[in-house]
C-alpha cells in the first residue's frame, strides 16, 4: 500500500483538530463545569467539525445518494445520525410522510430542524420528529412512534454505524422491532477494507481516530453485519461500491438497499 494512502488519515485528523478545538475550548472556558462531561465535550468539539466539514462530506456522497435515497425512501423514513440532517435534501417529498431523525448530540439539532425546514419537513406540521437518543435505545424510538409497530417504512444510514455502541445487536433489533416488513434499509458507509494492507491501518488508526470523532471506527464491516442480520428478500436491492474509489482508500464505502421479508 502507498504510504501517502496509509498516512490519508493525518491530514483529515490535523484539519478535523484545527477546525474543531478552538470553538470547543472556547465552550469550556464559558462553561468550566463541561471539564467533568468528557462525552459532553466530545459532542461540541463533533458539532464543530461537522459545521465545518458535514458539506464537503455531503457533496462527496451527492452521486450516491441521488442514486441511493432519491428513488427509493417513502413512507415514514427513519435517519440514524442524522447529524445536520444533511440526508432530507434528497428525500423526495410526495413519497416520504415523514422524517424521523435520530441524533443523540443536542448540539446538532439546531442546524437539523434548519435543514429540514428549508426542505419542506416540520415538527408543526406532523412530518418532522427529532429524537435525541441513540440508535441503540429502540425502546425510546419506538415510544416516540405511533402503532401498528414496526412503524418505519425506510431505514436509512449514512456514515453512522461506524459509530453506535453493539452495532450487530442494534441493527438486528432495529430491523426485527422497527422496520416494517417490506420495508427497506438503504446504508451509505465506510467499512473495513477486504484488503489486508487497508485493513491493517484502518484498525492501526482507529484507537486515535476514535477520541477525535465521536467514537467513529473505521474497521467496522457494517455492511456484513446488515446483511448477516438476515430476513432480506433474496434478488431485490443488493450492495455495491461507490464509483471511482479507489481500493486503497482508509474510508471504503459501501452501499446497499435491502428489503425486508
Ligand atoms: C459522520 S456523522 C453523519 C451524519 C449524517 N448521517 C450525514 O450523513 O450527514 C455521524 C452521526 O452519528 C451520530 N451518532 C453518534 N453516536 C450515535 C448513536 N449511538 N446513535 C445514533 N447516532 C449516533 C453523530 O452524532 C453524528 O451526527
Ligand atoms: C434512551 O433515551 C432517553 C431519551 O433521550 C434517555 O433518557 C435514556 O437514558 C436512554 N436510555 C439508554 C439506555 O440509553
Amino acid at each position: 500500500m502507498r504510504l501517502n494512502a496509509a498516512f490519508g488519515v493525518v491530514t483529515e485528523l490535523r484539519l478535523g483538530l484545527v477546525g474543531g478545538l478552538w470553538p470547543t475550548i472556547l465552550a469550556v472556558w464559558h462553561i468550566p463545569s463541561l471539564l467533568f462531561q468528557p462525552l459532553e465535550i466530545s459532542r461540541i468539539f463533533m458539532s464543530h467539525v461537522w459545521d465545518l466539514y458535514g458539506n464537503s462530506v455531503d457533496e462527496a456522497g451527492r452521486g450516491v445518494k441521488k442514486g441511493l435515497i432519491t428513488p427509493h425512501a417513502y413512507g415514514v423514513v427513519l435517519d440514524l445520525g442524522a447529524g445536520h440532517g444533511h440526508t432530507v435534501n434528497y428525500l423526495d417529498h410526495s413519497r416520504v410522510t415523514k422524517y424521523v431523525a435520530v441524533e443523540p448530540n443536542v448540539h446538532m439539532h439546531a442546524a437539523l430542524r434548519r435543514t429540514a425546514s428549508a426542505a419542506g419537513y416540520s415538527e408543526d406540521a406532523g412530518t418532522l420528529l427529532v429524537l435525541p437518543c441513540g440508535a441503540e435505545n429502540i425502546s425510546t424510538i419506538l415510544s416516540y412512534l405511533p402503532a401498528p409497530h414496526p412503524p418505519v417504512d425506510t431505514l436509512i444510514s449514512v456514515l453512522t454505524i461506524c459509530s453506535i455502541p453493539s452495532p450487530q445487536s442494534t441493527i438486528s433489533a432495529l430491523i426485527t422491532e422497527v422496520l416494517k416488513p417490506g420495508g427497506q434499509m438503504l446504508f451509505y458507509e465506510h467499512v473495513l477494507s477486504e484488503r489486508k494492507d487497508v485493513a491493517w491501518w484502518q484498525r492501526f488508526w482507529t484507537p486515535l481516530w476514535g477520541i477525535f470523532f465521536d467514537g467513529c471506527r473505521l474497521d467496522r464491516p457494517s455492511h456484513k453485519w446488515i446483511e448477516d442480520a438476515g430476513g432480506w428478500v433474496q434478488g431485490e436491492g443488493g450492495i455495491w461500491g461507490k464509483e471511482e474509489e479507489t481500493e486503497e482508500h482508509l474510508f471504503w464505502h459501501r452501499v446497499g438497499r435491502l428489503v425486508k421479508t
